[in-house]
């Protein structure tokens, strides 16, 4: 087991503290005598803690214009591919669960970086967990180097980056319960090369400068969410961010319409959190064997995805359980085709928890997936990664023709 399980759902992070569940806590200090958080967990997690009750500047939630794109040549960042690659596709680096600046994130990206030229990759997705174990302590934070853009050097392309709950935790590794503290992961943004996240959800779309605020219509849209306050393994204590609260309905609004009104043949969600999941996990709804409460089960994620993804988006991508699958669409997804791919730094146990039709699935191995997108279609390329040697292997591939929300086919 990878993360920490609180042993109910919904609880506090203090109330789990207390509970005396959390490894290297001192569960049984009554709160009324406390005057110091009882975990005696490591400087950074302390660290975290305490600075997550300062103030953070306000930054804009919500989409970001395609138009921001083209500027970043200008800016001295990586630019936004504005045309397909000499395969007729753009092909995009996949990863998830990186950021633990350990060997196995070196040998994945060593082995992805490998491909770059050969697969003419343009663009890269981080599907969250970017900065193990409890997020940044500042946009400056020096993790950020060790555990970003150290490992992906080589890997010269914008990188459309998503929070996971590792990004946004406070006292608790990966509780998720601290979620401001993404704010510092977008702010990061406005220094890095590599890093695109110019806020905490939002959108971009391929060529660069197509869709709604360029000319033409784009081949592909990509919409990254913050899943993690309608999935954290703790109650969110700050209103804003409540799972009914004021940010997740204004995401919930910004993403209906965003994906209503784009022109994108090819439409792609990121979240960390998986929709549906074969891994230890498990899906939306009941993630850990949670089924009860508004935040660990995952219920109110499992809503967004049902009202608002399926059926009109071509992919999920998440990552949050260190696997790689591609599972197959279905009625109950209304066509939609979840991928989790997670296995850029740590692994699976193994096994397969859960029986949901796939078209391919490792739970064992290090890796990465490669998407190339066409007009004539839609290609997932899974590799599994040799950390000694730091090679990959495609072990899989799946390709589709037909969008999700392409007219259906008349007859006669
Ligand atoms: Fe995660």
């Amino acid at each position: 087991m990878c993360e920490l399980i609180p042993p109910q759902a919904d609880m506090t992070e203090d109330q789990w503290v207390r509970s005396g569940t959390v490894p290297g806590g001192e569960p049984t200090t009554p709160a009324a005598t406390r005057t110091a958080p009882v975990l005696n967990l490591n400087r950074r997690t302390l660290l975290g803690g305490a600075v997550a009750g300062a103030a953070l500047a306000v930054l804009p939630y919500g989409a970001a214009a395609p138009a921001a794109a083209r500027d970043r040549a200008v800016d001295g960042k990586y630019p936004f591919p504005t045309a397909p690659n000499g395969n007729g596709e753009f092909a995009v680096l996949v990863t998830g669960d990186a950021g633990t600046g350990e060997e196995g994130q070196f040998a994945v990206a060593a082995a992805a970086r490998d491909l770059m030229a050969s697969e003419q990759i343009g663009l890269a997705v981080g599907l969250g967990d970017n900065i193990y174990e409890n997020g940044p302590e500042s946009a400056h934070d020096s993790e950020f180097q060790d555990k970003f853009e150290k490992p992906n050097t080589g890997i010269d392309v914008p990188w459309l980056m998503v929070l996971g709950n590792h990004d946004c935790s406070g006292l608790i590794p990966g509780s998720g319960g601290d979620p401001a503290r993404g704010d510092r992961e977008v702010a990061y943004a406005t220094t890095s090369k590599r890093w695109y996240m110019p806020s905490r959800y939002y959108s971009v779309a391929l060529p660069a400068g197509s869709g709604a605020h360029g000319s033409g219509d784009p081949l592909v849209e990509f919409f990254a969410l913050d899943t993690t306050p309608v999935s954290s393994y703790v109650v969110q204590t700050d209103p804003y961010f409540h799972w009914d609260g004021p940010y997740m309905r204004e995401q919930r609004a910004w993403l209906d319409g965003a994906l209503k009104e784009s022109r994108a043949q090819w439409k792609i969600v990121l979240g960390h959190h998986p929709y549906l999941n074969n891994g230890e996990h498990g899906s939306a709804g009941s993630y850990d064997g949670f089924t009860v409460g508004h935040y660990t089960s995952g219920v109110h994620l499992k809503e967004l995805y049902e009202e608002v993804v399926c059926g009109r988006a071509d992919l999920i991508l998440s990552g949050h359980d260190h696997t790689l699958q591609v599972l197959e669409p279905s009625a109950r997804t209304g066509g939609t085709r979840q991928v989790v791919c997670g296995a850029a730094s740590k692994t699976g146990d193994g096994k397969a928890h859960f029986g949901l039709p796939a078209a391919w699935q490792d739970f064992a191995s290090h890796g990465f997936m490669v998407l190339k997108v066409s007009p004539k279609g839609l290609t997932i390329d899974a590799y599994t990664v040799d950390v000694a040697t730091r090679t990959a292997k495609l072990a899989h591939r799946t390709r589709t023709g037909t969008p999700v929300t392409a007219p259906a086919a008349v007859s006669g």
